[in-house]
This record gives C-alpha cells, sequence and structure tokens, in this order.
C-alpha cells in the first residue's frame, strides 16, 4: 500500500460530498476518489443485506483502484457495514462520525435528536453508542425518507421541502430536543431550512467534520500520509451533470471533469 495512492470517499449519492469538502480541507496533499451511486439512491429504505451487496460493489471498486483507505460518508452504510468492511476489505475504513458527542456537550436537557434513513435508524447505532457515553441520555430518532430523494433533485427549500421538514421536526420540537443531529451526510444541504423551523434555541450537529477528523486521525495512526500535491477524482453511476451542480455549491474551486462509474456490472 503506497502512501501516494488515493483514498476513496463513498456514498449513495451526492450527500458524501458535505464530507469532502472537510477532507478536501483538512488534508490538501491526499489524492481522493468519490463515488456517489446516483443510479441506485436511496440506500436508506433498502433491507440492509441489499445495502450490503451495493457496498460490497463499491469496496471492490476502490480495491481495483488501489485506494489505501475508504471513508464511508454515508450514515446508511456506515451503520448497516462498517464491520463488514473492515472483516472483508484489506485497507482501514472509517465511518460517518455519529455526532452523538458534540450533540450531548452542546445540551443542556440531556434530550437529543436525530434525523436519519429508515435503515440507520433502525440499526439503533445512534442510541447504542449515546448510551454507552451517558447512560442517562435520550435520543428521539425520526426517520425522513422522503428528505433524500427532494436534496437529489436539487430541491433544497421551498415548499415541499419545507412541508417535508415540518413533519418529520414536529415530533422532535415537542419532545424538546435541544441539540439535532444531522444523520445522513445529504442533510447538511438544507440545514438553512432545518435551522429556520427549529429556531435557536436548537443546536445543529453536523458531524462531517468530525468524520474527516477521524479520517486524518486513521491516516496517521496506519502511516499513510500522503505528501501531495493532492487531487480529487469524481465518479457517479448516473446523473452527471446534476451531481456536478450540487457539487459546485459546496465543493470551492474549480472541479475536474465528472466520470461515469457503472457499479451495477462490477461484481
Ligand atoms: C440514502 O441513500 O438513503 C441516504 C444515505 C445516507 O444515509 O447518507
Amino acid at each position: 500500500m503506497g502512501d501516494n495512492w488515493p483514498i476513496g470517499v463513498c456514498d449513495s449519492g451526492i450527500g458524501g460530498l458535505t464530507v469532502v469538502k472537510e477532507l478536501l480541507e483538512l488534508m490538501p496533499d491526499e489524492h481522493f476518489i468519490y463515488f456517489g451511486d446516483t443510479a441506485r439512491i436511496p440506500y436508506g429504505d433498502r433491507p440492509p443485506a441489499e445495502i450490503l451487496t451495493f457496498m460490497r460493489q463499491i469496496l471492490r471498486f476502490f480495491t481495483e483502484q488501489k485506494v489505501k483507505m475508504v471513508v464511508v460518508a454515508c450514515n446508511t452504510m456506515t451503520a448497516v457495514g462498517l464491520d463488514m468492511a473492515w472483516r472483508e476489505f484489506p485497507f482501514p475504513v472509517v465511518g460517518v462520525n455519529t455526532g452523538i458527542r458534540s450533540a450531548l456537550a452542546a445540551s443542556r436537557s440531556g434530550r437529543i435528536g436525530v434525523i436519519a434513513t429508515q435503515a440507520t435508524v433502525a440499526s439503533g447505532l445512534h442510541e447504542r453508542t449515546a448510551k454507552a457515553i451517558d447512560a442517562k441520555a435520550v435520543v428521539a430518532l425520526q426517520a425522513c425518507p422522503k428528505l433524500v430523494p427532494l436534496i437529489e433533485r436539487e430541491q433544497l427549500e421551498g415548499p415541499a421541502v419545507e412541508a417535508a421538514v415540518a413533519e418529520y421536526l414536529r415530533p422532535l420540537r415537542d419532545a424538546g430536543v435541544d441539540a439535532l443531529i444531522l444523520g445522513c451526510t445529504h442533510y447538511p444541504f438544507i440545514s438553512p431550512v432545518i435551522s429556520r423551523y427549529l429556531g435557536p434555541a436548537v443546536t445543529i450537529v453536523n458531524p462531517a467534520r468530525e468524520t474527516a477528523l477521524d479520517a486524518v486521525s486513521l491516516l496517521a495512526e496506519y502511516d499513510l500520509r500522503g505528501n501531495g500535491p493532492g487531487s480529487v477524482r469524481f465518479c457517479f453511476s448516473a446523473d452527471l451533470e446534476r451531481a456536478r451542480r450540487l457539487a459546485a455549491r459546496i465543493i470551492p474551486g474549480p472541479l475536474p471533469a465528472f466520470e461515469k462509474v457503472d457499479m451495477a456490472t462490477m461484481p
């Protein structure tokens, strides 16, 4: 495994770009290769066995690309398949940080909310993590199946997004949470709408920065730091132009040409 080999970063679609933004800031000397499975999104409504099949295909693609580490920038794949990735593949793997520590630190009441996909909620990952840190923590979870399809369709504001946000966040607001974890890497794209709905008394926790910091630590632990100059490739399984427009909203500077990768044909 070479120090200047790339770091693979994956998501079911464009959400993981919110993590790429942080990775590029913290690790300008690294090569990154991003894959977003826009042909098969959403993952969050699928059964765990299917999510694992898709994830293995992505990790085999990264193996072919000779990556030295993978950042799973997708909460659903993290919740369902992080253990599998460590067991079955030769490179170190970082998942999305749960954000629980930050949320508990920000909360005065000890009542925190998590919004995520159905698969992430069903995994119980956030509750287990919270209880391990503070047995008295109260975690209110809400699955939000309408949000990822809206964001992938570039609907980042307006009546449809506001209605979905209100539908999902009302129970959490009524439960008195004072910190809310964005438990899906897509959600930072609509955080202004979420903040507006909840108001200033609720701290919004976006775990993207902590995830990138976890990646920095793991790279150092495995002594795999690259020495630049860094670069980034963006690969998607469909809708390259839409992915490019969404990427341009958050990744600073000129973007390279986006590449199409047909993941369904991977073994
Ligand atoms: C999805 O594909 O449903 C979203 C994946 C995620 O949890 O980030």
